[in-house]
């Protein structure tokens, strides 16, 4: 059974409980419209970004029910003829525009209806219809157009202008797996302003791979016989409550929110705790991520994917289908979103809620007496999954019974595709199928996690274990222990995992101590990791700098909101983390954001093709000494078929 969150209303203001309550559609088209009426925009203008301007802390801190709640949109709109980027404000209080600026020098993120324009401006262009039939293909409608950035290489007849690259793939029909023949060796350069193509580069004819590669069930010609049915039921309905876009479940407080860029956003995370809750997480978020390829040839060097900062992660998400998806009893919350004519559109079921057994929490059997204790765990999973181009990624976030926090991305999908003369053997990728070669690529997540450890004033260490060389302190050379070393600035605070040492790092509140006298902590757990395998001076390592370090940490400041800066898109580098880290700031007790990078190393296999199995990465926030003990004691012993699991 689903349960689903409250309809969006129709009037602006009505149904926002909260000051972080994501726009309502009523909320987008009214910001959209006050903009218009109150500024004279060009004829081809595009909304970017229609979202929440989240208030400062302070106020969403003193907020209290009942109190008037400040509406305020933050917009960004792109003029196509002037080819110029404006960032707004509109009060929807006051029902006016309260900023406007011009931006220069920027591209915002690659919008849903370019992607769809762009296709159909490649499909109808001669000179590519013309290259098309060089390959032996005379149908242009069959071709798939996806739309890439087009990054940044200081090209002469590229500079200022808002491109794509398009690559090619060919269709035999409507559901067939165009990724199985890409049209290798062809690149559209697209002007996405103009919509017109600019250039054709053409390296070459290469045949297209001989065979399908179908997936969808049509195509399956016998499915394996001997699955029984697994069926998840909670007769007394789930153990969360929700109201408007709140959360409570298992002493766990948190609010759920969105937005185009980012996607699944979680404000206020805290723990209840001795009748106080007591904050964990102001704000956590997927920052930006970006697959850099490693083929250098043709133009698949320039093959790098931002898909939050470029593409808006979260308006490519999918709405979610319960029993396909999701398994269980589910709450689901749908996004609302603005299109580029400044509508709003609904995601519905955009992002997913429920709880999972999740095995044994902690158990113990007294061989002497024969009497075990166990417990069974259980987490809450809110979870939204996004569909870039070929690849599908899931965002799973898992609260513990015991205070820890996981995110989980899960990578499926379709690999990217080139083709590959007959007979080679590709150095720089796999052979999926033959003539169809997967290069090799990473993908590197940033999540940005503003900390409040019980209360702002917080300072990390790092945790290394240290093995003590023998000597008359060490006499059996037996002896290791763990060093905790404070990270007080940014600059020291840029940090690789180190799995050898065990290295972990930990935000601690130095004013709040636990009952052993220590101050309260969170380490953030690594889990799988690797580093950028592009070189220090390649175009990427500039633009996605934040791939070079796992940690980071910055002082809280308003506007320092994604690792790649506000504007990747083409944009020649430096921005985002390594220049809000410039100036080294103190990051010792304070108000200070924890910025993860996790690079996920893909190697591709055959058994990624046609469609790839799920692969996990991800990362654990632990409370260490936030609890004075154990805190899942007082979880009671499940029923079982002969009483209660504990005799
Ligand atoms: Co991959």
């Amino acid at each position: 059974m689903a349960i689903h969150a409250e309809k969006d209303t129709t009037s602006a203001g009505a149904n926002v409980a909260h000051p972080l309550a994501p726009l309502t559609s009523a909320e987008i088209m009214e910001a959209a419209g006050i903009l218009r009426s109150q500024r004279q925009l060009g004829a081809r203008v595009r909304f970017e970004t229609i979202v929440l301007k989240e208030p400062e802390k302070a106020q969403v801190r003193n907020f209290s029910p009942g109190n008037p709640i400040p509406r305020e949109a933050f917009l960004v709109i792109l003029d196509c003829e002037a080819e110029a980027t404006f960032e707004a404000t509109v009060s929807l209080d006051e029902g006016k525009v309260t900023s406007w600026k011009h931006v220069p020098g920027v591209q915002p993120r690659i919008m849903f209806e370019e992607f769809v324009e762009c296709e159909a401006t490649v499909q109808a262009s001669p000179e590519f219809q013309a290259a098309l039939e060089k390959r032996g293909i005379t149908d242009p409608d069959l071709i798939m157009v996806d739309s890439w950035s087009a990054g940044y290489y200081g090209f002469a007849d590229e500079e200022g202008r808002r491109l794509a690259i398009a690559r090619c793939f060919l269709r035999t029909g409507p559901n067939d797996n165009g990724y199985a023949r890409p049209v290798e060796g062809l690149s559209v350069v697209v002007d996405l302003n103009k919509m017109e193509v600019l250039r054709i580069d053409d390296y070459g004819v290469v045949p297209l791979p001989p065979n399908p590669g179908n997936y969808a069930a049509e195509f399956v010609k016998e499915f394996r016989q001997d699955l029984k049915p697994l069926e998840i039921t909670q007769p007394e309905g789930p153990s969360f409550t929700v109201d408007g876009y709140a959360v409570k479940w298992q002493k766990w407080h948190l609010r759920v929110g969105f937005t185009p860029r980012e996607g699944l956003v979680l404000h206020d995370i805290g723990y209840e705790d001795q009748g106080r809750v007591r904050p964990v997480m102001y704000r956590a978020a997927l920052s930006d991520m970006v697959v850099p390829y490693g083929e250098p040839g043709k133009d698949h060097y320039r093959k790098n994917a931002f898909d939050a900062g470029e593409y808006g992660i979260g308006s490519l998400t999918n709405s979610l289908t319960l029993g396909c998806d999701c398994l269980g009893e589910i709450y689901y919350f749908d996004a609302h979103l603005n299109t580029g004519g400044g509508e709003a559109f609904t995601i519905p079921n955009a992002v997913c809620m429920h709880e999972e057994d999740y095995g044994i929490l902690w158990k113990h059997t007294d061989w002497r007496t024969g009497h075990v204790e166990v417990r069974r765990s259980r987490r809450l999973v809110v979870s939204s999954v996004a569909t870039v181009g070929n690849y599908e990624y899931g965002f799973f976030w898992y609260f513990y019974q015991d205070g820890t926090i996981q995110m989980e991305i899960k990578l499926t999908g379709i690999i990217n595709t080139a083709g590959i003369e007959d007979g080679e053997i590709p150095k720089y990728g796999t052979l999926v199928a033959p003539g169809l070669n997967a290069h090799i690529h990473q993908h590197f997540f940033n999540f940005r996690l503003d900390m409040d450890v019980d209360g702002e004033g917080n300072t990390v260490y790092e945790v290394n274990t240290v093995a003590e060389p023998p000597g008359p302190d060490n006499p059996h050379a037996n002896a290791f222990y763990a060093e905790a070393t404070p990270l007080k600035s940014e600059l020291s605070a840029q940090r690789v995992v180190d799995p050898m040492k065990g290295r972990y790092w930990v935000v601690s509140n130095p004013s709040v101590k636990n009952a052993l006298g220590r101050p309260v902590g969170y380490k953030l757990m690594p889990g799988e990791n690797v580093l950028p395998f592009a070189d220090p001076t390649a175009s990427i390592m500039r633009r996605a700098g934040f791939m070079a370090k796992h940690l980071w940490v910055t002082p809280y400041t308003p506007g320092e909101t994604s690792a790649t800066g506000p504007y990747p898109n083409q944009h020649p580098g430096g921005a985002g983390l390594p220049e809000y880290t410039k100036n080294d700031r103190s990051v010792d007790n304070t108000d200070l954001v924890l910025w993860y990078t996790l690079g996920y190393h893909h190697v591709p296999r055959p058994e990624d093709w046609p469609i790839s199995p799920v692969s996990y990465c991800g990362f654990s926030l632990k409370p260490v000494g936030f609890f004075d003990t154990n805190p899942v004691l007082d979880v009671p012993p499940s029923a079982h078929h002969n009483g209660a699991c504990h005799a």
